[in-house]
């Protein structure tokens, strides 16, 4: 007689297998179930200590006060400003300190100061304010551009980076701070 043919075809040994899949799969999920629920209380911990990683860093793209109209009074010709502003990582907050240098361009008839960054959009080096020609000039590659911002000579790809000016209270300027990718002809933010 062939057992092997006969063990197989036996119900109660079929039965018995089943059983022993189905308590397999009940024990798998069980286990699953468990590990959910042992892991429940940790969550919010886990999303505390993550959260920093998920604020957006405030480097740029904020309103920063930079000085008075009264400071800038009795001028007509542009003046260099430090951007203050406290910066923020993951995980730190960092007390107020420059992170950048603006011109205020002032225009006259009560209107607000045009602002522009100091950075060339070139490669990045810092333009300086020349009274005597009454443009920015760049030291690096020698690009120049009009207090207008427009780029007059040399190989910049765009012109001065101009940025949003807001008058608040009675005389206070601030500016909306951002950053802008260099070497490129359209202005690209970089984000904060
Ligand atoms: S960085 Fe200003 S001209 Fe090159």
């Amino acid at each position: 007689m062939d057992t092997s043919t006969a063990s197989n075809s036996d119900p109660a040994s079929t039965d018995c297998c089943g059983t022993r899949r189905r308590g397999l799969i009940k024990g798998l999920l069980a286990a699953a179930i468990g590990g959910l629920v042992a892991l429940f209380p940790f969550v919010p911990g886990l999303l505390v200590l993550t959260s920093p990683l998920r604020k957006k860093r405030t480097i740029g793209g904020q309103m920063i006060r930079i000085t008075t109209l009264g400071a800038l009074a009795g001028s007509d010709r542009p003046r260099r400003f430090q951007v203050i502003a406290a910066r923020r990582d993951a995980w730190n907050k960092f007390p107020p300190e420059p992170i950048a240098g603006v011109y205020l361009a002032p225009q006259g008839d009560g209107k607000p100061p045009r602002a522009f960054s100091v950075t060339c959009p070139h490669l990045g080096c810092a333009v300086d304010y020349n009274g005597d020609t009454d443009e920015y000039q760049c030291p690096c590659h020698t690009s120049a551009f009009a207090t207008s911002g427009k780029t007059l000579y040399g190989p910049s790809p765009r012109g001065l980076d101009e940025l949003a000016v807001e008058i608040r209270g009675e005389d206070e300027v601030w500016i909306d701070y951002k950053r802008f990718e260099v070497g490129k002809s359209k202005q690209i933010e970089i984000p904060s």
